[in-house]
């Protein structure tokens, strides 16, 4: 007994000298708590069991499956810079909203993004998408199929093109997670049941939705 009690009490030591170094998920709820974040974000999910209404209250995407969706660094990054990533009004920071998201400091960032990093969803299976160069994805995002038509996105040289109603695919490289790609271009109402992205599921073969997954994760 008395083992068990000096043995918890030295776990609890470490993780009191753990957070002075380290990040912090539960210092990350709270903050996200305070800083009002939930004001303009979802952070818990499923997306479905929300209406079109609850959708429209908040002015920014979901974040309850952040962990799958983002690059960890990147997220890190953006939360201490912020620059947008829609060009239209809508859950976007263009226009009206401009210079409206939140700058967080090198600290908060951390634990922010250690919580937002813990919260992911089952759908998005790890190591399903290996991002490598694909000739059919490239293909398909660039001519079979409408993507470059709502999407930003890079030539080889630097040169942005493409339309305005999606987020914008530059850099998804950095920011997207591969296999939340796949898991969302399978299946795009687990993570938004109203939404604006056509689903592909039905037009596309399995092996070609993993085809277009691997060139848009090796978007520059
Ligand atoms: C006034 C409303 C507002 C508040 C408050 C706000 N956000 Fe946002 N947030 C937005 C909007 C709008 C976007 C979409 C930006 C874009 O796509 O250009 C966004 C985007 C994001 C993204 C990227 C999401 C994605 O899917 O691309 C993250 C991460 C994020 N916010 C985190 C936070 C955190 C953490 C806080 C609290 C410190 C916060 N936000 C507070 C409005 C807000
Ligand atoms: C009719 C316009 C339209 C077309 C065509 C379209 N998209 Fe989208 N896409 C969107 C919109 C709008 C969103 C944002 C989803 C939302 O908020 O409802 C989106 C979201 C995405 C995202 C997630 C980006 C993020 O940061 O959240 C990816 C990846 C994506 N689309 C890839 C594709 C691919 C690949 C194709 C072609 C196979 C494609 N899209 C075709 C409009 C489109």
């Amino acid at each position: 007994m008395r083992l068990i009690i000096s043995t918890l009490a030295a776990i609890g030591l470490s993780a009191v000298f753990a957070g002075d170094v380290r990040a912090d998920a539960a210092a990350g709820k709270a903050a996200f708590e305070a800083q009002k974040c939930t004001g303009c974000h979802y952070a818990d999910g499923p997306a479905r069991e929300k209406s079109i209404a609850d959708q429209l209250a908040k002015k920014g995407p979901e974040l309850w499956y952040a962990g799958s969706k983002f690059k960890k660094d990147w997220l890190n990054a953006w939360l201490q810079d912020p620059k947008p990533i829609r060009a239209l009004a809508y859950n976007s920071l263009t226009k009206k909203n401009a210079g409206d998201h939140p700058k967080l400091s090198g600290g908060d960032a951390g634990n922010m993004t250690d919580f937002l990093m813990s919260k992911t969803s089952s759908e998005v299976k790890a190591g399903t998408i290996k991002p490598k160069k694909s000739l059919k994805g490239k293909s398909i995002f660039n001519k079979k199929m409408p993507c470059t038509g709502c999407h930003q996105s890079a030539s080889k040289k630097g040169k942005v093109s493409g339309g305005l109603s999606g987020p914008t695919l530059v850099g998804a490289s950095k920011r997207l997670n591969p296999d939340w790609i796949y898991a969302y271009l399978k299946n795009p109402t687990h993570f938004k049941p109203f939404k604006a992205m056509p689903t592909f599921a039905g037009l596309l073969k399995d092996k070609d939705l993993k085809n277009v997954s691997k060139h848009v994760s090796k978007l520059k």
